[in-house]
């Protein structure tokens, strides 16, 4: 890479919109196919307009293999989804989070130690390694993704879950589902395993707030963690829209709780959030259970069609909110100057260990 110097970040934020598209617009063209942009659908539009690809997790993880040629992964997203794109790119490839506070806080509620104590705990009351497939929501950390490699485990994201615990089932006959209890639970009850089969471990308590029956009974132990956001939507926030719309669609994110799933027409991922409000027929009314910035989107998309957001106030992810035209001028502009700013890079063991675990979920689709 060539020498010159850093450009730094904070002269950027005196610049109009303007300037910072037109910069950035000059450094992608010069870095050419070098840089993949990926972004995944809760990005702001500004930001999300200099996608080379969208998608929700499971599709961009995928899409992140599919760029051998590109040196640099600028993923416009949060932290896991840099890290899974580190881990599954090939070592000449570096991933880029272009502000490293963005983060997940429903990735934060479950951290590898609180994991390897709950395995701890639960195995003075049953036989872990023999009766217990350990799956990772992908909104999780690389360590815990490792974690459930090494103890034949896997990972599911929003669009896979059902096929996920499918096979978990197939190999033992309980699951640690962790960090999404709401994930966990919704598909769950999709596979009809009772509700009281389905326990919430809480991690600061002692074996986490279960009796010993309850843990021998448990089909799926669920880790007591929860999207901030999603927990906004509530089944009146339902059922208003059904009362002043008859007739309305209702779809929402199954990060959302069972009580507002069960009443929706459809759950699902980001993705497929997307495409059934798209193929719907022009004058369709939808009210949406998702982040703030794609239904906005698809609103704008779509004027022939009435798309509600479901919360009565505005729940925006705002770690995915960190991104933002300076901080991807200021990273591809690094990149042009031969400076790599924050790079993701997850260190070799648990990189081979949660990539055994990402693959054990790609080869189940
Ligand atoms: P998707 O996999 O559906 O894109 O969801 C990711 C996410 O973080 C939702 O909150
Ligand atoms: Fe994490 Fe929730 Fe943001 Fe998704 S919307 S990235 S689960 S905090």
């Amino acid at each position: 890479m060539s020498e010159a110097a850093p450009v730094p970040l904070e002269p950027l934020y005196a610049l109009s919109d303007e300037a910072l598209v037109t910069r950035i617009e000059a450094a992608k063209k010069s870095l050419g196919d070098s840089c993949v942009i990926l972004g995944h659908h809760y990005q702001r539009e500004e930001v999300y307009q200099f996608a080379d690809l969208t998608g929700d997790s499971l599709k961009l993880s995928r899409l992140a293999q599919q760029r051998p040629n590109a040196r640099y992964i600028v993923f416009c997203g949060v932290h896991f989804m840099a890290e899974v794109a580190d881990i599954l790119s090939s070592p000449d490839q570096t991933a880029i989070l272009p502000d490293l506070a963005a983060g997940c806080s429903m990735a934060d509620m479950a951290d590898l130690p609180a994991v390897e104590e709950a395995w701890k705990a639960l195995g003075t009351v049953i036989d872990v390694e023999n009766t217990v497939t350990p799956v990772t929501y992908v909104n999780s950390t690389a360590d815990l993704k490792a974690f459930c490699g090494e103890h034949g485990g896997t990972v599911c994201t929003s669009s896979n879950a059902q096929l996920v615990l499918e096979w978990a089932f197939s190999q033992r006959e309980k699951t640690l589902f962790f960090p999404d209890q709401h994930l966990g639970r919704n598909t769950g009850y999709l596979m009809d395993i009772p509700l009281e089969q389905m326990v919430v471990y809480k991690p600061s308590e002692p074996m986490g707030g279960l009796t010993e029956q309850q843990i021998k009974q448990a089909k799926i132990i669920l880790w007591d963690g929860y999207c901030s956001v999603h927990q906004m939507f509530l089944p009146e926030h339902v059922d208003y829209y059904r009362e002043k719309y008859p007739g309305i669609k209702v779809i929402v994110h199954p990060e959302s709780a069972l009580e507002v799933c069960q009443k929706a027409d459809a759950q699902g991922s980001t993705e497929l959030i997307q495409k059934m409000v798209r193929e719907s027929p022009s004058g369709s009314q939808w009210a949406v259970g998702t982040e703030f910035n794609l239904v906005n989107r698809l609103n704008h998309e779509m004027p022939d069609k009435d798309i509600f957001y479901l919360c009565p106030t505005i729940c925006m992810c705002s770690t995915m909110f960190r991104i933002d035209l300076q901080h991807l001028c200021w990273t591809l502009e690094n990149l042009v100057a031969g400076h790599i700013v924050n790079p993701i890079t997850v260190p070799e063991r648990e990189t081979a260990l949660a990539k055994t675990a990402l693959e054990r979920m790609l080869a189940i689709m």
